[in-house]
C-alpha cells in the first residue's frame, strides 16, 4: 500500500517538475505554440521527422504578423524573432545584451573547437576576435589568391580526367575535394592531394574533424546546439584527442621545417604565427587551434554553399549561360586571366552567390543568448504591438530560412532569381543575413566567398553543368544534420564548353 502511495507521489512530483515551467511564455503574454512536457516544441526533431531548424521555420510561418514567438527548445524557453528591427537590435544596436552564441564548449575538454571565436564568450571572445581579424584582411586574402587559383586548376584537371570516364558527379563530393584541397594549402601550406586520392590523409582527417557526415557527430552537434546544458554536463567535444594531436604534429613539423629553411609563405599558419611572435599571451596551442579552426570552418560550410550553387545553376540553364558570358567577358578583359579584383567585380556572379545563400541557407537559424535583461516592443505597424522582456540566459533564435524565404521580403521565394540582388537597395535590411551581422559576423566571410567564386569561375569557364536524374527531386533534407544536407545527394553532369 505504502509502495503504491510512494510510486503515485513520485509520478505526480515528476509530472509537476516537467510541467511547472510550461506556462513561462503564457504568463508573459508572449504568443507561441503549446509545448509538450520534456520535448517542448521540438519533439519531431528527436525522432528524426523534422530538423529543429525546419520546426523553427514552420513556426516562423505560422505566426505571420507577430514580432516574436515564445517556444520551448526541449525544456528551456526560447524566443524566435520575426521582426527585422528586433534582429537589428540583437545583432548590432543592442549587441551588448546579446553578445554570446548559445553554445558551450570548454577549452579544457576540446582545446581546438573550445578556442574558436564562435564558442568564446565575453572579453575572451573580444580579445581573440580582435587578434584574428588581422589575419582576414583583403590584403591577406589577396596573398592567398594564387593558392586558391592553383587548387581551382587542379579541380578542372580532375574534372577533365573524370569526365573522360563518366560525366556524372555528386556536386558536394566535388566541392569537398576542392575546398579541402584549397584549405590544406591556405591553412597549413600542405598538399591535400584531394584530387589524387579518394581518401587522402587530409580527407580522412577532415572526416574525423568537424564533419557531421558521421552519425555520432550528428548526435553530438544536435545536443550541442539544442540542449547546451546537457552538452556541458556530458563534456561533449567536437574534435577528438587523436585529431587534436595530429593537427598539433602537423603545425609543429611545418613550422620547424619553415624555420630551418627560411621559408615565408602567404598562408594562415604564417599569419597566426606572426600573432604569436608579437604576443606573450598567445601560446603554441592557441596558434594550432586557430589554424585548425580555419581548416574546419574553411572547407565544411564553403563546400555546402558551393555544391548548392552549382546545383542551382544546373537547374537554371538561362542563369548559368548569362553567368558564363560574364565570366568569359571578364576573362578576356583581364588579358585572358582572372585576378582577385576581377573576380570580385563580376556583379552577376555576386548576385548568383547571394541568391543561393538566400534560398539555400546552410544553417536554418542563428542562436544567440540574452546576456543582459532586455525589453522590446515593435514600432513597425506591420507587427502586432506586443511587448516582451527577455531575461538573461534566454536563447534567441534568428530564423534565417524563415526570413530569407518570406514572400513579404522576397517575391516568389522558391524561384532562383539572382536579378533581385543586382540592386542591393531592393533588399530590406536584416531579412538577409547568411553570414550573421554586427560584431559577430562571420570572420571568414571574405575567404569563403573568394574560394567559392574562384573555384566556380574556373569550372564554369570550362564546363556546362546539368542536373542528373539520380537526384531525388523535390529535394528533401536530412533532419539529423545541423547543416543543410540533401538526401541522396546533388547529382550533376559536366559537359566540356567548346
Ligand atoms: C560560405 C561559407 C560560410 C558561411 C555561410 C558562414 C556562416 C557563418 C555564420 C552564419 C556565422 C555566425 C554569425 C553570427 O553568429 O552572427 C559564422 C561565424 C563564424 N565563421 Fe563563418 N561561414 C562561412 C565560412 C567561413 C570560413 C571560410 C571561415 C574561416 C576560415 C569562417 C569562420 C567563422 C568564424 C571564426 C565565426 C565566428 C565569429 C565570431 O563569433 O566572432 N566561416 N559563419
Amino acid at each position: 500500500m505504502w509502495l503504491l502511495v510512494l510510486i503515485t507521489l513520485s509520478i505526480a512530483l515528476f509530472y509537476y517538475l516537467i510541467t511547472i515551467n510550461l506556462n513561462y511564455w503564457r504568463k508573459r503574454f508572449v504568443p507561441g505554440p503549446d509545448p509538450w512536457p520534456l520535448v517542448g516544441n521540438i519533439g519531431p526533431s528527436f525522432i528524426g521527422r523534422l530538423s529543429a531548424g525546419e520546426i523553427f521555420t514552420k513556426i516562423y510561418r505560422e505566426y505571420e504578423g507577430y514580432p516574436f514567438v515564445g517556444i520551448f527548445r526541449a525544456t528551456s524557453p526560447a524566443l524566435i524573432v520575426r521582426d527585422p528591427d528586433f534582429v537589428k537590435n540583437i545583432t548590432v544596436k543592442d549587441f551588448n545584451h546579446f553578445q554570446d552564441n548559445d553554445i558551450h564548449i570548454d577549452k579544457e575538454t576540446d582545446p581546438i573547437f573550445g578556442r574558436n571565436p564562435f564558442v568564446l564568450k565575453g572579453t575572451e571572445w573580444k580579445t581573440t576576435r580582435a587578434q584574428l581579424t588581422s589575419c582576414f584582411t583583403s590584403g591577406k586574402m589577396k596573398g592567398m589568391y594564387p593558392l586558391i587559383c592553383k587548387s581551382s586548376e587542379r579541380m578542372v584537371r580532375y574534372v577533365e580526367d573524370e569526365t573522360s570516364k563518366s560525366s556524372t558527379m555528386e556536386s558536394r563530393e566535388l566541392c569537398i575535394r576542392f575546398t579541402l584541397d584549397n584549405v590544406a594549402s591556405c591553412a597549413f601550406g600542405l598538399e591535400g592531394r584531394c584530387f589524387d586520392e579518394p581518401y587522402s590523409s587530409f580527407r580522412r582527417m577532415a572526416d574525423e574533424f568537424l564533419s557531421p557526415d558521421n552519425f555520432w557527430m550528428s548526435i553530438k552537434t544536435t545536443v550541442l546546439f539544442l540542449i547546451p546544458a546537457l552538452a556541458t554536463f556530458l563534456k561533449i567535444k567536437l574534435v577528438s584527442d587523436q585529431t587534436t594531436q595530429k593537427l598539433l604534429d602537423i603545425v609543429t613539423a611545418t613550422l620547424k621545417q619553415r624555420k630551418e629553411n627560411n621559408i615565408v609563405r602567404n598562408d594562415f599558419l604564417e599569419y597566426v604565427s606572426q600573432l604569436k611572435d608579437g604576443s606573450n599571451v598567445f601560446t603554441d596551442l592557441d596558434m594550432t587551434a586557430h589554424a585548425a579552426s580555419f581548416f574546419g570552418d574553411g572547407y565544411e560550410s564553403s563546400s555546402r554553399v558551393m555544391s548548392f550553387l552549382l546545383f542551382e545553376l544546373a537547374r537554371n540553364p538561362r542563369v548559368q549561360e548569362k553567368l558564363r558570358q560574364e565570366i568569359l567577358e571578364s576573362y578576356m578583359k583581364n588579358n585572358d586571366s582572372f585576378s582577385y579584383e576581377s573576380i570580385h567585380e563580376m556583379s552577376y556572379l555576386d548576385a548568383c552567390f547571394n541568391e543561393n545563400m538566400r534560398k539555400n541557407s546552410i544553417v536554418h537559424q542563428l542562436t544567440k543568448v540574452c546576456t543582459e535583461k532586455y525589453t522590446y516592443t515593435p514600432t513597425d505597424p506591420e507587427f502586432k504591438k506586443v511587448t516582451v522582456t527577455v531575461e538573461a540566459g534566454t536563447p534567441i533564435i534568428i530564423p534565417l530560412t524563415g526570413l530569407q524565404n518570406d514572400p513579404k521580403y522576397f517575391e516568389s521565394p522558391d524561384e532562383f532569381k539572382p536579378e533581385r540582388f543586382l540592386d542591393k537597395e531592393n533588399i530590406q535590411k536584416y531579412t538577409y543575413l547568411p553570414f550573421g551581422e554586427g560584431p559577430r559576423v562571420c570572420l571568414g566571410q571574405r575567404f569563403g566567398v573568394t574560394q567559392i567564386k574562384v573555384g566556380l569561375v574556373h569550372l564554369l569557364k570550362n564546363y556546362r553543368v546539368t542536373v542528373n536524374q539520380k537526384t531525388q527531386l523535390p529535394l528533401k533534407y536530412d533532419p539529423w544534420y545541423i547543416m543543410l544536407h540533401a538526401i541522396g545527394g546533388l547529382w550533376i553532369d559536366l559537359h566540356k564548353v567548346e
